[in-house]
């Protein structure tokens, strides 16, 4: 079923785009967000998921060519069949020499037998760059789509791991992604079931400031 979304915040009060409680708002919302690896049970509801996707759409795009496209997986069976492959995928990579492999350690990780590729949460979304050159655009759409997730009491992961999955063929056909589409970022997406701790970064490594 191919749906569209308007630019519309049904879920959300309109922003409001001035005020010192707005900046305070996004701040926080960028601080708190964490790679959440730990789901409830609780489906995200359809409201939620268009929540999501009004936020993600509202990210930038060179000449605005807004060149994403988005697959909703929800069910648990097909998700769980999904992760399978995806892990199988990852596993049987040539020799651990393919991309996803490159980290010491990621094959002895993916190889674990609880290794769970959507760590069990019970929506996925896989974003689609409809243009060959619009990856980035999407990964735009994408920190927008788990800002917002936050903001609205979900958790999500980004899933990268996931790529070799949403890119094989047969899977494409299955989830109706013309050929010349290029994955992008695969977000897992639920409730968050426990505290996530944050995880440490390094200072801003500015090599040049005149
Ligand atoms: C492009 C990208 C791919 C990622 N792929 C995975 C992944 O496959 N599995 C996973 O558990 N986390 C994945 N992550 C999450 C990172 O591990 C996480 O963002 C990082 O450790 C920082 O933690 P934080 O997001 O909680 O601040 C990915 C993050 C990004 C940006």
């Amino acid at each position: 079923m191919m749906t569209s979304i308007s630019a519309r915040a049904e879920i959300f009060e309109v922003p409001r785009f001035t005020g010192p409680e707005v900046i305070a708002d996004v701040f926080e919302t960028i601080y708190r967000r964490r790679a959440v690896r730990n789901y409830s049970n609780e489906a995200v509801s359809r409201a939620e998921i268009e929540g999501l996707l009004e936020a993600a759409i509202m990210a930038p795009s060179a000449i605005n060519a807004q060149p994403w496209a988005f697959v909703v997986l929800q069910g648990h069976e097909e998700l769980a069949r999904y992760a399978r492959e995806g892990r199988d995928l990852l596993v049987n990579a040539a020799g651990g020499t393919a991309d996803q492999t490159h980290a010491p350690g990621l094959l002895q990780m993916v190889s674990a037998p609880d290794f769970e590729l959507f760590h069990g949460a019970p929506a996925v979304i896989a974003i689609y760059a409809t243009d060959a050159n619009a990856v980035p655009d999407c990964f735009l759409a994408a920190q927008n789509l788990m800002l917002a997730a936050w903001a609205m009491g979900l958790g999500t992961c980004p899933v990268g791991l996931a790529r070799p999955l949403f890119e094989l063929e047969r899977v494409k056909v299955e989830l109706k992604i013309p050929p010349s589409w290029s994955h992008a970022l695969a977000i897992a997406v639920g409730h968050p079931s426990g505290e996530t701790p944050p995880t440490p970064r390094r200072a801003a490594l500015v090599v040049t400031w005149r």
